[in-house]
């Protein structure tokens, strides 16, 4: 295999610790420094945003004479790079009036007014900046909506003629979608807005972009893959997919287990390994304690729940079944979330009969994610659709047993419990329904009353190993593959 340094360009819209929103961002904070490793020559860009300035880490401007146009306006912006040892090197693309926001795509409102503006924006600007290298790439890796127009602007470019471009969708839910009034701000010709193009039932997607423009598109999880290529899944551009079939992948992502492990977590009360799960107890205690629930609960199941608050998390499932599972099974219930107000006032009307055995927190806190990770003795994941999901593989880590629907990412992670083998790691279930759901608690909370096979199923999923090492490798396969094509 050749061994020379790969030539990567990796951009996201958002990256763990500077700026997260949900899984995009542990992934983009990961996978760069996972390749870095495997020798890959990596550079990643991000946005700007006041949270990644005030994340306090030092940084200089290294370009200040660079612009992007946006429709007929001439946008200046500076490049800063921060300083991170023995990591890819991070560039931002800085323009106060774009990124430094209290919020990364909108507020309780709802998306900021301007998004297309912001990330037609940065897709120019990151394309600019690529272009002022001397570092030329050899494949661009562009994840989600916000990077959609880059294939397409780097097709357009002579300058780009060697470089391969990879697009990764992460959630084929959000679609950079906008009206057409909007699309002369791309500087695009009319000929790209058709429907083999940009154009989506009389609007424009920036996703749809990266799909069509991209010379691959990946997803993250091989299950996810397949469904995105159908109806029931596609949202749409399953046709799309499908006419792309033999270039689209699906790479299952990683955990960094340097940040998510409870022999080492900090944020936990007391840390454990998979050969002593005293310390488990301890978190378990401590999560009681900080979540008000009754100390009695220590001799119950307490589930986790630490998800977006949103229809594609299926987390409204649970409401009809919320008596059953508290007043029947005995189990605690420890909620984590925010997003979606309809849900978030369900949610609390539906707890407020069980003070003591249910606690929901309307916030994003990762330190409190973590105790629950570590307190829990099960994480509940109903999604109606998951393109892969990290949760349930931090849960894993930490002895926390997932009870997921499988579907996407969760059928490629989690397999069935057999209580009579002690063989699996966690409990699923297939319709997206409140009944099947509810069946896989029961058989869950059946199997907790076994502590032998229960202490087997934790140590089953604390031994998995879904570390970024392993999936980077893929993407370094992929990226080898598309490199090594001709270019004609
Ligand atoms: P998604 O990207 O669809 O939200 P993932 O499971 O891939 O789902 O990743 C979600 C990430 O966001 C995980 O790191 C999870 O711990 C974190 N997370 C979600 N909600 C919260 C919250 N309210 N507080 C802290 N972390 C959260
Ligand atoms: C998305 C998906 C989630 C995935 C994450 C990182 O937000 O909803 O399933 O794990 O991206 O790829």
């Amino acid at each position: 295999m050749d061994n020379t340094a790969l030539r990567v360009v990796f951009i996201a819209a958002e990256a763990a610790p500077f700026a997260k929103t949900g899984g995009l961002a542990d992934v983009a904070g990961s996978l760069p420094n996972a390749l870095r490793r495997l020798n890959v020559d990596i550079r990643v860009v991000l946005p700007g945003y006041r949270q990644v300035f005030e994340h306090g880490l030092p940084h200089e401007a290294v370009r200040t004479d660079l612009h992007a146009w946006l429709g007929s306006q001439r946008l200046d912006f500076q490049v800063r790079k921060l300083s991170i040892e023995n990591a890819a090197p991070i560039y931002v693309i800085d323009r106060e009036d774009m990124f430094d926001r209290p919020h990364l795509y909108g507020n309780a409102d709802g998306d900021y007014y301007d998004n297309a503006e912001r990330f037609i924006f940065f897709c120019r600007a990151v394309t600019a900046l690529m272009q002022s290298w001397d570092f030329t790439p050899r494949l661009v890796h562009c994840n989600d909506w916000h990077t959609g127009l880059i294939p397409v602007y780097m097709q357009l470019d002579p300058a780009f003629r060697q470089c391969k471009t990879l697009f990764t969708v992460h959630n084929l839910g959000y679609s950079g979608l906008f009206t057409s009034d909007k699309f002369a701000l791309t500087g695009l010709d009319a000929s790209h807005y058709q429907p083999n193009g940009l154009e989506f039932y009389g609007r424009w997607s920036m996703l749809k972009a990266g799909l069509v423009y991209s010379r691959a598109v990946s997803t993250v999880s091989p299950t996810y893959a397949r469904e995105i290529q159908t109806p029931e899944y596609g949202k749409a551009l399953d046709g799309v997919l499908r006419s792309r079939q033999a270039s689209v992948f699906g790479l299952l992502n990683g955990v960094n287990y340097e940040l998510w492990s409870p022999e080492t977590d900090s944020s936990i009360p007391a840390q454990y390994t998979p050969g002593d799960l005293s310390g488990k107890r301890i978190c378990k205690a401590d999560l009681i304690r900080a979540c008000q629930l009754d100390e009695s609960l220590m001799e119950c199941p307490v589930i986790g729940i630490i998800s977006r608050l949103d229809i594609q998390k299926g987390i409204d499932l649970i409401i009809p079944i919320l008596s059953e599972l508290i007043e029947s099974l005995k189990v605690g219930l420890v909620i984590l979330g925010t997003g979606n107000e309809t849900l978030q006032q369900g949610l609390q009307r539906a707890g407020e009969p069980y003070a003591g055995r249910f606690a929901f927190i309307q916030r994003f806190d990762e330190e409190l994610s973590r105790r629950i990770l570590a307190g829990a003795d099960m994480l509940l994941i109903p999604s109606r659709y998951e393109p892969c999901g990290l949760t349930q593989l931090y849960a894993m880590k930490y002895g926390t047993i997932p009870v997921v629907r499988a579907t996407g990412g969760m059928n490629d992670t989690v397999s069935e419990v057999n209580e009579h083998t002690g063989k699996g790691t966690g409990f699923t279930f297939k319709h997206a329904d409140s009944a099947d759901c509810l069946t896989a608690i029961q058989k869950a909370v059946g199997v907790y009353r076994m502590p032998l096979v229960w202490r087997r199923i934790q140590s089953n999923g604390m031994s998995m190993d879904f570390s970024w090492e392993k999936a980077a490798r893929n993407y370094l396969l992929l990226y080898r593959e598309l490199t090594m094509e001709s270019t004609n």
